[in-house]
């Protein structure tokens, strides 16, 4: 067997093939810490709560911590901003390792493969993907798994575009980050990312409106459209302003850079967009009609979303390292083929 592990800023997401089905396990990348107490004890011996206890502290992690933080009134911490292990975050490591425990579980047998989703550098900050990307690696490492990290971007184009060759522009709008790859028969011709993302959208809504930046992450993910018919004035309305603008950001950025790379000129590719942040009804078409606005050197075929953006990135992930087991079995299969053969 193989495991994809998507490592994004709000959710880690594992896959695993199970029969005909792939099977997601997701946790929101996110922890809180509490005073160790009776009614803290309670708590978390009657449920299955992910947490460690380390002196007088508590550090509930996972999906429960903002149940723990509204009832303790303490505020959730991220061991990922941008895309990338947070620098300002001193327990990062620590608490991602626990997650990611529970979201990948022990290999299945020594040297399990398993690709987990790495961004490309942002092209708009000086953040280097570098020590993040090898410290996962090291940590799933020694979790016992033979690990490969794998562009964002091109995940979404193996999950997503597998009846197309695997070539198209793939875009992974998510939380802290949008990934960006064009790819050609499998093979990535351009890739890079956008430190912007859903929380840049929710921080500008927050800021726009003078609400907390939790309200509008709720008010975003519960049935917001964008539909434009809504709210001037309101959190909906600013929610839209700044989709709006992130979209054209990024388009714009496609843009020049695939001008930069003097990519083909008679291309005709479809374009995926995917990730947590392209939910919301009407993304697809607003991105659609920005993208036909904007002067790319090469054809757009068709702008496709996925049914279930969350998971294309782990999907993908998975696909890439179960494609890599199953060569290393032909391989495998091949030199011991060879060995009877020569035995003869
Ligand atoms: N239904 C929804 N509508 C709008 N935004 C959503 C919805 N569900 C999740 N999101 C947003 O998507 C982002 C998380 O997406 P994800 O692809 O998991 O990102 P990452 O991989 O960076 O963790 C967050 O900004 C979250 O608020
Ligand atoms: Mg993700």
């Amino acid at each position: 067997m193989a495991k994809g592990l998507d490592v994004g800023t709000m959710n880690l997401i594992s896959a695993q093939q199970e029969g005909a089905e792939t099977v997601f396990v997701q946790q929101r990348n996110s922890f809180v810490e509490i005073e160790y107490s009776d009614m803290a004890e309670q708590m978390l011996s009657r449920s299955d709560v992910l947490h460690i206890r380390k002196d007088d502290k508590v550090y509930v992690v996972g999906d429960d911590a903002l149940n723990f933080a509204n009832i303790f009134n303490e505020e959730t911490r991220r061991p990922m901003q941008h895309g990338i292990l947070s620098s300002e975050e001193s327990s990062a490591i620590p608490m991602i390792k626990l997650i990611t425990e529970q979201v990948v579980g022990q290999p299945d047998h020594p040297g399990e493969r398993l690709y987990f989703s790495s961004p490309a550098d942002p092209i708009d900050s000086k953040l280097s993907t570098l020590y993040h990307e090898k410290t996962l690696e090291s940590m799933l490492g020694d979790m016992g798994y033979e690990t490969e990290p794998i562009n964002e971007g091109m995940a979404v184009i193996y999950s997503e575009l597998a009846n197309h060759n695997f070539t198209g522009l793939g875009v992974s709008f998510g939380a802290g980050m949008t990934n960006v790859c064009l790819s050609y028969y499998a093979v990535p011709v351009m890739k890079f990312s956008i430190a912007r993302g859903g929380d840049w959208i929710d921080e500008q809504a927050a800021q726009a409106t003078g609400t907390p930046v939790d309200k509008i992450t709720s008010i975003k993910e519960d049935d917001f459209e964008l539909d434009f018919r809504t709210d001037v004035g309101g959190v909906e309305g600013a929610l839209a302003i700044y989709y709006e603008n992130l979209l054209d950001y990024v388009i714009e950025n496609i843009a020049r850079e695939v001008d930069e790379e003097d990519v083909e000129e008679d291309l005709d590719v479809p374009v995926v967009v995917t990730g947590g942040t392209s939910s919301p009804r009407g993304f697809e078409k607003l991105f659609e009609d920005h993208l036909q606005e904007a002067s790319i050197p090469f054809s757009i075929s068709e702008v496709q979303s996925v049914s279930e953006p969350l998971y294309s990135v782990a999907r993908g992930a998975l696909v890439a390292a179960r494609s890599d087991e199953e060569q290393e079995d032909d391989g495998e299969n091949a030199r011991q083929a060879q060995g009877s053969s020569a035995e003869d």
